[in-house]
């Protein structure tokens, strides 16, 4: 009788700690995540990418309890720097930041270290300051990697004789991933273009040249028209446009429509944003990178609730990215191309899309 007796005081005991441990669990995230606020900076609203990046960061932490305040600025630095400035002010529990230009953002973010906010970048790394935590992104080099090898079997390099024509269009030299996307493919292209396999017929090639600025699609048109009425108005055949992203594709493909007369050449891309995921069903773009916005959003969000536990977020990487202050961990998500065999299982399958948005 006794011994029962003891049994139910035991029982009680332990539920009543399972209790109190549950509760305590909760308030360590202040009632999962609770009155804690994460503020999020985007770029812009005008490139799609951004605007998924931030409708899923913000469905996700809020799913994680936390409240959101979500700011997109305009591709205006000074706009991004008042909007973080704001939200140091608010007193953000932390900061999620897709930077506009890496290297803007050290004055300002010095302010949140000094308040103790953790700052997480977010796809792009903010460059020569030790406030940033951590660094959560795409691999970039890979995606690069993954343009030059698809241009590399379009058009059979290894083994077909050549020469075949290329151009190149990269982005903006404020962001640090555009170097990484440019290196990745031209360690790939490089070899043919050194044994005359591969011509650059108008001669640009460095960085700084075949950059563009704020990743704009009239940037990258105008200068395609250039090359084009310069270098292949007399019938010469382009053969491939190595284009780092969806918004320059786009304007390369505005000016091939406008300008070109040859065979479509073999266009790359990144983001399978949906103007150019259309252009790829009808053939004028060959492929796009996928980076799916909700893995990114879903690591960060991990990030964001391990660092307001108190412990250390996830990362893979603890080398790659240096950002002049010292290397910061980093989580890598794997990038995919997309094409017109693929595009099905990729993004309408899996739920990225509608079959409709796509029509
Ligand atoms: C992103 C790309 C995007 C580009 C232009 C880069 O930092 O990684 O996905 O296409 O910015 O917004």
């Amino acid at each position: 009788m006794k011994k029962r007796f003891l049994g139910i005081l035991l029982c009680i005991a332990v539920v009543a700690s399972l209790l109190v441990a549950c509760d305590t669990k909760d308030k360590s995230t202040g009632g999962k995540g609770g009155d804690k606020t994460i503020g999020v900076c985007m770029p812009t609203k005008t490139l799609q990418r951004w605007n998924q990046d931030g409708e899923n960061m913000e469905k996700q932490l809020k799913a994680a309890g936390y409240k959101v305040d979500l700011q997109y600025a305009d591709d205006d630095i000074q706009i991004q720097v008042s909007q973080i400035e704001n939200m140091i002010a608010n007193d953000v529990s932390l900061l999620v930041i897709a930077s506009i230009d890496g290297d803007s953002l050290g004055t300002v973010l010095a302010q949140a270290k000094e308040k103790e906010i953790p700052v997480i970048a977010y796809d792009r790394l903010i460059m020569n300051t030790d406030a940033v935590s951590y660094y959560a992104t795409f691999d970039n080099y890979m995606v690069g990697t993954k343009q030059g090898q698809y241009i590399e079997e379009a058009l059979d390099l290894k083994n077909a004789a050549g020469p075949f024509n290329i151009e190149l269009i990269t982005g903006d030299p404020g962001d640090n991933n555009a170097k990484y996307f440019f290196n990745g493919a031209m360690d790939v292209l490089n070899p043919y273009i050194d044994s005359g396999k591969l011509v650059v017929k108008s001669g640009q090639t460095d960085f700084a040249t075949v950059a563009t600025a704020g990743w704009k699609t009239e940037n990258a048109q105008t200068r395609m028209e250039n090359i084009i009425s310069s270098f292949y108005a007399d019938g010469t055949q382009l053969d491939a446009v190595m284009a780092s992203n969806d918004s320059t594709a786009l304007g390369v493909a505005n000016a091939l429509t406008a300008s070109y007369t040859g065979k479509w050449p073999v266009l790359t891309g990144q983001d399978c944003d949906v103007a150019n995921v259309k252009n790829m069903i009808v053939g004028k773009q060959s492929m796009s990178i996928f980076k799916d916005t909700r893995d990114l959003a879903d690591q960060v969000v991990k990030m964001v609730d391990a660092i307001m536990k108190g412990g250390e977020a996830p990362v893979n990487d603890k080398e790659s990215y240096d950002n002049g202050k010292g290397i910061v961990p980093t989580y890598l998500c794997e990038p995919v191309f997309a094409d017109v065999n693929n595009y099905k299982e990729l993004l309408i399958e899996s739920g990225y899309y509608t079959e409709d948005q796509l029509k």
